[in-house]
């Protein structure tokens, strides 16, 4: 068994392995095709790190897949029931590629929804207002990146909050699952602000944060 099993070896899952591994949490890093990425990805960042393909058996408590929704679909379609009561960590941000203009959800439902539907797995909203390239040390500005999570299982999201924390992250719980709608939302926006170059401070190296009062 390990801590994590990641999904991909992509920008999110090289931002997501670096934390884990300064957490000291071991990792399960299956590759979409092709073990040598997963090879060289745990290579360069030295930590507890096994590599596998998808389609392996998955050690993780936690399991995140970071890749795109339609491949989260069809991750959660492939596992079935070995998903049956992992936490599954949605990092996704749904956004339709067509139209550059909406998320490619229902307005009523949110793509964690929409997996939750399809898994037995206890789905928790996290890391998807986290951009990848923040994730590599963790900090914006010298302050610890919000992780803003949503989940309907208390101890599934509090799995999540741990991994957050001990990763040198400020986890926010901010209500149930649905709340995932809005925070698909806020991760969209921040990636209109990034693609935006009129906006040079926010080229996806910028950090959502909610500052509190005290
Ligand atoms: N980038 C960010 O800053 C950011 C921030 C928050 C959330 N997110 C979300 O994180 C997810 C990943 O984004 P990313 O930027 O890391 O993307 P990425 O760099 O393009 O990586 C995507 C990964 O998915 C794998 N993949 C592609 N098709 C697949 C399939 N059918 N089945 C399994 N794996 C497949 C790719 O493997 P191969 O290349 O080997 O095919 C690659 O490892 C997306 O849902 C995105 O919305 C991204």
């Amino acid at each position: 068994m390990t801590d994590l099993t990641i999904i991909g070896t992509g920008n999110m899952a090289r931002g997501l392995a670096a934390r884990a591994v300064a957490a000291g949490r071991s990792v399960q890093l299956l590759a979409h095709e092709d073990k040598a990425k997963a090879d060289s990805l745990a290579a360069e960042l030295d930590g507890k790190i096994t590599t596998g393909v998808l389609g392996e058996q998955l050690t993780g408590a936690l399991v995140i897949p970071a890749v795109y929704f339609d491949a989260s679909r069809a991750i959660v379609e492939q596992y079935g029931d070995a998903l049956t009561g992992k936490v599954y960590v949605d990092i996704t941000n749904p956004v339709d590629f067509a139209t550059f203009d909406s998320l490619s959800v229902p307005a009523d439902s949110s793509a964690a929804e929409e997996l939750q539907k399809a898994t037995g797995a206890k789905v928790v909203k996290a890391f998807n207002t986290t951009f990848a390239a923040t994730l590599s040390d963790g900090t914006v500005a010298g302050h610890p990146l919000d992780v803003l999570i949503a989940g309907d299982d208390a101890a599934a999201t509090q799995a999540v909050v741990e991994f957050a924390s001990a990763a040198g992250l400020n986890p926010v719980v901010v209500g149930p699952q649905r709340r995932a709608r809005q925070l698909e939302h806020m991760g969209f926006l921040h990636i209109l602000l990034s693609a935006n170059e009129e906006l040079p401070a926010y080229q996806w190296n910028s950090a959502l944060k909610v500052v509190p009062a005290a």
